[in-house]
């Protein structure tokens, strides 16, 4: 499949877009410092993989938030369990997510799987693995090539 191109320049902060690559949908999320912070911050205890060191991203990325810039998360919004789509759940403590302790991030209707902002899952639940970061490069500011 060709890579594809999001324009960012009109994603406000705390806000996420969706864009196809291969048939599957791309999440980029503009995350604000308060969810960069609370990403940085949790505790990885709570996480599967918080150094995500199972494959599931481009050699590039590292660190907790998994991209190349901190305030621009890429992800394949697919569960890494049986593959339904998470719901976006960026608030703190947000309801129906299934934990007293949230920091933010996406929560899978299906069997409940958790993942951080940073699309890390977490412990004790079905989806094994983060979700993954697709290759992509930033083209100017506010245009990412993905793929
Ligand atoms: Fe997401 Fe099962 S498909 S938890």
């Amino acid at each position: 499949g060709a890579p594809v191109t999001a324009d960012v320049s009109k994603l406000e902060p705390g806000q996420r877009m969706t864009v196809e690559w291969r048939g599957r949908p791309v999440w980029v999320i503009r995350r604000t410092s308060d969810m960069i912070e609370r990403t940085e911050s949790f505790d990885p205890s709570r996480l599967a993989d918080p150094e995500s060191n199972e494959p599931q991203q481009p050699s590039y990325v590292s660190g907790p938030l998994r991209s190349i810039k901190p305030e621009i998360g890429v992800l394949i919004g697919i569960c890494t369990h049986l593959g339904c789509s998470p719901l976006f759940r960026p608030e703190p403590n947000a309801e129906g997510v299934g934990t007293d302790d949230w920091p933010g991030g996406f929560f899978c209707p299906c069997h409940g799987s958790r993942f951080d902002l940073a699309g890390r899952v977490f412990r004790n639940v079905p989806a094994p693995t983060n979700l993954e970061v697709p290759p992509y490069r930033f083209e100017s500011d506010s245009v990412i090539v993905v793929g």
